[in-house]
């Protein structure tokens, strides 16, 4: 098994001439951690839940998705740190459990990052637009709207992603750069945020605190998972890190922590300034400013939005081309997408490929109907990556772990459970269209990956 794993290694980290160019240090790592991690989840779904799911206790239910992403952070880094490869939860499967466990994974985070980039772009669209709205300029429906809200295209969300697609051609360690002041935004706009939700806090709005009970509270939780996915895409990075041994540890579980502090004050005070009946709105955060009378300080929480939600996009749709780049490097996508460009020293292929499929999305999906998916296939990937450190631990005990997480096998069967116990909490619709995508990729898998893997066609 060990020399099956050095060989899939081998074959995972091809040779100098289609190698990544190592560029990134542990602040890098860590602030496209945080570029990934705060988004449309804490400044969209944080609302919705707690109007429609938890109420104040959606506090409760960021804890409650926090603990779980921080299990299962925990796995992401040993794993990265021991087995590496661009090809984050996927490589890790292809190592521990096979290929044809692996191609699900890869399939599934598939599902994640091209959805979540989806998702995120059509909530761009609609902060641009009301941003828009607000200095007098009315894009027509038909130019805002996708086909199922009676327009015709999504066109905002559209050229954000063209803009994109370009931005990571051009190499990563441009888009870093980029990344972190963007992310040094968005800091600054949630620290105005509770700086200025403090001195309004209104004790009574926190008195009816369980309005909807604990299921409410795991659903919220199942909800706001959203807000938590993204560290995920900082183990793709382990090519173009330096020392990234140390550094993706470092940064993952960095990235995580500072978002979940985050999340928690800014879900606790927003519920504490207005009722939470007032959220289920397109921009809670910033309305809620609205509401206590703090107009310039919702302008600057909407501006902010829009760059962090920007480089949520960025960071998800890195992780996303370095996953099929890996795949395809094994032959279970085409070979022939996975070249790097001599110049950029990026898989130029795959990202334009990958800003078709997004672009598209983005353009015409509704945002309930992309969004719902990708927390299941999240879920789905992170149990797999907890279990993945068990079974490393068990049948490779020698192997080097640069990182080791506490508790074997405590942690990771903590992260197996409370990753379970979420999905179990996500609607049945859900469930209904990840099967349906599983069996897609089962069928493609038999007609065409199991002929064309790299690994299968090694002579063992
Ligand atoms: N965590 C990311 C967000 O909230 C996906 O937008």
């Amino acid at each position: 098994m060990l020399s099956r794993l050095l060989r899939k290694k081998t074959i995972g980290h091809v040779d100098q001439d289609s190698s990544l160019h190592r560029s990134l240090n542990a602040l890098d790592l860590t602030l496209m951690g945080i570029g990934a991690i705060i988004g449309a989840g804490v400044f969209v779904l944080t609302g919705i839940a707690a109007a429609t799911k938890a109420g104040p206790a959606i506090v409760i239910s960021y804890v409650i998705a926090g603990l779980a992403s921080l299990f299962a952070a925990l796995a992401y880094a040993e794993l990265a740190a021991s087995i590496g490869g661009t090809g984050s939860a996927y490589s890790y499967a292809y190592a521990g459990f096979g290929e044809l466990i692996a191609w699900l994974i890869g399939w599934n985070l598939l599902l994640e990052y091209i959805m979540s980039v989806g998702t995120v772009a059509i909530g761009w669209s609609g902060y641009v637009n009301n941003f828009f709205d607000a200095i007098h300029i009315h894009l027509p429906d038909a130019l805002t709207k996708n086909p199922f809200e009676g327009g015709v295209i999504n066109l905002l969300a559209l050229l954000i992603i063209i803009t994109l697609t370009a931005l990571l051609c051009l190499g990563v360690k441009h888009s870093a750069r980029f990344n972190a002041v963007i992310v040094f935004i968005k800091l600054i706009t949630i620290a105005v945020f509770i700086v200025v939700a403090i001195p309004n806090v209104e004790i009574q709005n926190w008195s009816n605190f369980f309005p909807f009970g604990w299921s409410g509270v795991m659903q919220g939780a199942a909800l706001v998972f959203f807000a938590y996915i993204g560290f995920d895409a900082l183990s793709t990075a382990v090519e173009e890190s330096i020392n990234p041994q140390r550094n993706i540890p470092l940064g993952i579980i960095s990235s995580l922590i500072v978002c979940t502090v985050i999340y928690i004050v800014v879900s606790a005070l927003l519920t504490g300034i207005v009722p939470y009946t007032t959220l289920n709105v397109r921009s809670p955060v910033a309305d809620a400013l609205l509401k206590i009378g703090h107009h310039f300080a919702a302008g600057i929480i909407a501006a902010g939005a829009i760059a962090g939600l920007t480089t949520v996009m960025l960071v998800m749709f890195y992780g996303l081309s370095r996953i099929c780049l890996a795949m395809s490097r094994d032959g279970l996508l085409p070979t022939s997408i996975a070249n790097i460009h001599p110049q950029t020293r990026t898989p130029i292929r795959i990202i334009i490929i990958n800003g078709v499929l997004i672009g598209v999305i983005a353009s015409i999906a509704p945002i309930d109907r992309a969004a719902e998916l990708v927390n299941i296939g999240t879920l789905s990937a992170f149990t797999f990556v907890c279990a993945g450190v068990i079974v490393f631990r068990w049948t490779h005990p020698s192997i080097a772990r640069p990182f080791k997480l506490p508790l074997n096998p405590v942690i990771p069967i903590l992260g197996i459970i409370s990753c379970l116990y979420l999905m179990i909490n996500l609607p049945a619709i859900t469930w209904w269209r990840f099967l349906i995508w599983t069996l897609l990729g089962l069928f493609i898998y038999f007609t065409y990956g199991m002929k064309n893997s790299a690994l299968g066609r090694q002579d063992f």
